[in-house]
């Protein structure tokens, strides 16, 4: 990777919102001989490295991909595992969280979650919610699908109870039902590990978000490659479906 990318990047053309599918704890662990949770471990840090470099480039949103909905479906000793990895994450970053002015937001069906696990996060939520720097979401126990069928139920109560009427319902109101309103959609969407697949994540916000899949396994992401994605995407054409001439500055 090039050594002085940082100066490449064009400090007006930042993306907003940055989501990440953070991918390949399992095997980069199992490469090492190890068990899958020192690759969740060692996940984390590279959580700090991503949330980091996001922050000093002045990107507003880091959303990042922590358990999915079916994730669930994972041996229950993984999923306690990871379980506990959350609580004594957040514990142990707190400090980091309110040094960087980081503020702490949460997606996904958390009622799901263990108790102490809610708790560490509604403390967190709380602690960080004054802070004024990058907005960190974690989406846990998420799925778009989930989120989509969510917001639908929300917008039949507001019409039975009759706070909206049909005819209000439309891609704004229906954006607003949804977990991550008031959030931007991403501008970028990153997925290390080497699949090319979306694994149910921010379904309805992806529309136009331009996509980085990475062949490196999460826990060896670092701020180099997040510069060097910047500078991709700042080389991109983003269209929404016009034609290059029209969206050219003349
Ligand atoms: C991503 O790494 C973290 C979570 C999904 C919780 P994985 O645990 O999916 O790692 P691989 O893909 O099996 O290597
Ligand atoms: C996607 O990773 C979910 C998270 C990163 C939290 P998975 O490892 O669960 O995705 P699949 O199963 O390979 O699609
Ligand atoms: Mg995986």
């Amino acid at each position: 990777m090039p050594k002085n990318i940082t100066n490449q990047i064009d400090k007006n053309n930042i993306p907003q919102h940055v989501a990440i599918i953070l991918d390949g704890n399992g095997r980069w662990a199992k490469e090492k001989g190890l068990e899958r949770i020192y690759g969740h471990q060692a996940g984390t840090e590279a959580v700090r490295r991503a949330l980091t470099a996001a922050a000093k480039m002045g990107i507003s949103y880091l959303t990042l991909y922590t358990f999915s909905t079916e994730n669930w479906n994972r041996p229950q000793q993984e999923v306690n595992a990871l379980m506990s990895l959350l609580v004594s994450s957040l514990r142990n970053e707190l400090d980091n969280l309110m040094e960087k002015r980081v503020r702490l937001n949460i997606i996904g069906n958390i009622a799901d979650l263990p108790d102490d696990c809610q708790k560490g996060l509604q403390e967190a939520i709380q602690a960080t919610a004054a802070n004024t720097g990058i907005t960190l979401t974690l989406a846990i126990s998420y799925s778009g699908r989930w989120e989509i069928v969510q917001a639908a139920k929300q917008l039949v109560r507001q019409i039975q109870s009759k706070q909206i009427s049909e005819q209000e319902i439309n891609e704004e109101t229906f954006m607003k039902a949804l977990n991550t309103f008031p959030i931007p959609d991403p501008d970028i969407l990153i997925r290390t590990g080497g699949e090319y697949r979306i694994s149910n994540f921010l379904l309805w916000q992806m529309a136009y978000t331009e996509m980085f899949f990475l062949p490196i396994m999460w826990p060896e992401f670092d701020g180099q490659h997040l510069h060097e994605i910047i500078c991709q995407f700042q080389a991109r054409e983003r269209r929404f479906g016009k034609t290059s001439e029209q969206v050219q500055p003349c």
